[in-house]
């Protein structure tokens, strides 16, 4: 999977050639309001951190600049003097993949009859940097956020079989790759299954990603008081785990069709797998990042204000069908089908826990 996804010799994300629009949409590039209530959230945490001069928000595995751009444009909007704070990085194996314009309506700038000069410019506020993971910063105030970038980290596949927990390794024969069964590579593989108190029957099948470890370092490390943002399709680790998934959860996307098969078109196609949120927060835990809120994606949203947004459509003044046209792809953030389901998972590390963020509200006003 490390080899398919980055190699810098044909890796699905390290190639140039990749254009990742070609084989799967996600949220950022499903409608700009995405972004947009994102940027709420982002402006009451620079609040509860009492208004810092420069509050970075580090994006990684941006791709292009989808969602940096739709946050920055809404956070002038919404408030000049955080927008002034706001010092955005966005970071990615390949940064500046080609983007396409999008087709939808992004209401910062279309709300209003005038476009401030600064929002022509508005690339020039993003600071693209190319980087794997966190390892070049440190001391950051505000927030670390990332969409669908843990579910592509390798993970190791596992099976039991006589009752105990082998590896899933890859071999070549002759008729192709092969997978083996055989002694796991690392003792952190029953460890994790064993810490997650998982009962598993014979012939089951699954994935546990030993990454998220090292990320969780990186993340503490890097963050020195602020906020980290998971956005990500997965569950809880006894939802995940459960005999429903007991082939696993990998999944390959080449041209929006999902493949089960990840020995076919290497480096041609991404190969993804769904994200334990229980671990990050268990893991999290060890590092000292504190669970602060775990919710749905379509929950979040809403009460971030998507139905101000959907409200605001209709008195825009656009024809019907391309009003029609963004409510539908607006919808697709919420809907349980599409990426509704997808959790939110917020932490918060040196700060007093005195807050309630907007978007993970349990009694909203
Ligand atoms: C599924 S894409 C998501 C893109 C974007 N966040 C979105 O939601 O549209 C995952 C991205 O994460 C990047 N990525 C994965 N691991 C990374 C790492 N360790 N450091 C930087 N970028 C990484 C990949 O290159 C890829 O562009």
């Amino acid at each position: 999977m490390q080899t398919c996804l980055y190699s810098p010799r044909g890796g699905f994300y390290s190639s140039e050639e990749t254009n990742i629009k070609r084989h799967f949409t996600t949220s950022p590039t499903s409608h700009p309001v995405f972004g947009s209530l994102i940027a709420r959230q982002l402006e009451q945490m620079w609040h509860v951190l009492g208004e810092p001069p420069i509050f970075h928000v580090i994006e990684v595995g941006s791709a292009g600049d989808t969602l940096a751009q739709s946050i920055v444009r809404s956070c002038y909007r919404m408030n000049p003097r955080f927008s002034e704070a706001l010092y955005y990085i966005a970071i990615d194996y390949q940064p500046c993949r080609v983007q396409f314009p999008s087709p939808f309506i992004d209401f910062e700038l279309e709300t209003e009859d005038e476009i401030y000069p600064y929002h022509n410019d508005i690339g020039s506020e993003i600071h693209r940097v190319k980087a794997n993971g966190l390892q070049a910063f440190q001391n950051v105030v505000g927030c670390i956020l990332y969409n669908e970038l843990i579910d592509n980290f390798p993970v190791h596949r596992f099976a039991i079989q006589n009752g105990r927990i082998q590896e899933v390794f890859v071999t070549l024969s002759d008729s192709g790759f092969t997978e083996v069964l055989d002694e796991p590579s690392s003792p952190l593989i029953p460890q994790r299954i064993s810490d997650l108190e998982l009962s598993l029957t014979e012939g089951y099948r699954g994935e546990i990603n030993l990454a998220i470890e090292d990320w969780t370092a990186q993340l503490s490390k890097t963050l020195s008081s602020g906020f980290i943002l998971t956005i990500d399709y997965g569950d809880t680790a006894s939802e995940l785990y459960s005999p429903q998934n007991n082939q696993g959860t990998l999944v390959c996307y080449n041209r929006h069709a999902a493949i089960s098969d990840p020995y076919q078109y290497l480096g041609k196609q991404d190969i993804t797998c769904q994200v334990d949120f229980t671990s990050l927060m268990e893991i999290g835990h060890q590092y000292g990042l504190t669970t602060v809120g775990y919710t749905k994606q379509n929950k979040f949203l809403e009460l971030l204000g998507l139905s101000s947004f959907l409200n605001t459509l209709q008195t825009l003044g656009l024809s019907p069908a391309r009003t029609e046209l963004n409510r539908i792809a607006m919808m697709t953030l919420v809907d349980s089908e599409e990426y509704g389901d997808f959790k939110v998972l917020a932490q918060a590390k040196g700060i007093e826990l005195e807050f309630d963020l907007q978007g993970f509200r349990v009694n909203p006003p």
